[in-house]
């Protein structure tokens, strides 16, 4: 299967908070800010594998600053390593200020997908080859994310998580 670049997939998605879409604090709901990130994500998993996507785990969210009503959110989601059917994407969340445009970085979520048929069982993907510095050092980290993972799920025995275990042992 022909290899490919995060770029060849990368997804970005713009969208405003809209009244509906806040907390009490007239802040993003954190809830509406993972179903866009899932949204997102899911295309990148789609475009990467050209297959059925579906949502396997959230590895990791981080909601660093507190997004307001009117902002413009941008989520900017990238594969950052696949392993058989599996795919993990990196969304990192990013507003503008509306009178610079400068960026501002609010949060970052790692999905885990799978590609399947239509029947819903697991197929092979794409691998994919790291562009730049920070994609390698996404790619390297992401084994350890998928052992704690299927760890945490009780799919895979602490015992066997040789990357993971190297990380707290420094072996
Ligand atoms: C995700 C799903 C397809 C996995 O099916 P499964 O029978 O467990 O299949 P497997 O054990 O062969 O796992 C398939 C892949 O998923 C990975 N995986 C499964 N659970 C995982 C988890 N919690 N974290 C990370 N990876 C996981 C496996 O490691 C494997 O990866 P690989 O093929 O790249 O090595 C199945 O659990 C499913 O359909 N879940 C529901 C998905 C869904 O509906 N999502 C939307 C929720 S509303």
């Amino acid at each position: 299967m022909q290899e490919k670049k995060p770029s060849d997939s990368l997804t970005i998605l713009t969208d405003l908070v809209l009244p509906g879409e806040t907390n009490p604090l007239n802040n993003l709901f954190g809830g509406e800010l993972l179903a866009r990130i899932d949204r997102a994500a899911s295309i990148t998993a789609r475009r990467h594998s050209r297959r059925i996507c579906v949502t396997a785990s959230v590895n990791h969210v981080a909601f660093n600053r507190a997004i307001p009503l009117g902002a413009v959110v941008t989520i900017e989601a990238r594969v950052s390593r696949t392993f058989t059917s599996s795919m993990e994407i990196v969304s990192d969340v990013w507003t503008e200020d509306r009178e610079t445009g400068i960026k501002n970085s609010v949060g970052q979520a790692i999905y885990t997908f799978v590609a399947v048929d239509d029947t819903g069982s697991p197929v092979p993907v794409p691998q994919v080859v790291p562009e730049t510095e920070e994609d390698k050092k996404r790619f390297e980290a992401a084994l350890r994310r998928k052992q704690l993972s299927l760890i945490l799920a009780g799919k895979m025995k602490a015992a066997d998580a040789t990357e993971l275990k190297a990380l707290f042992l420094g072996e």
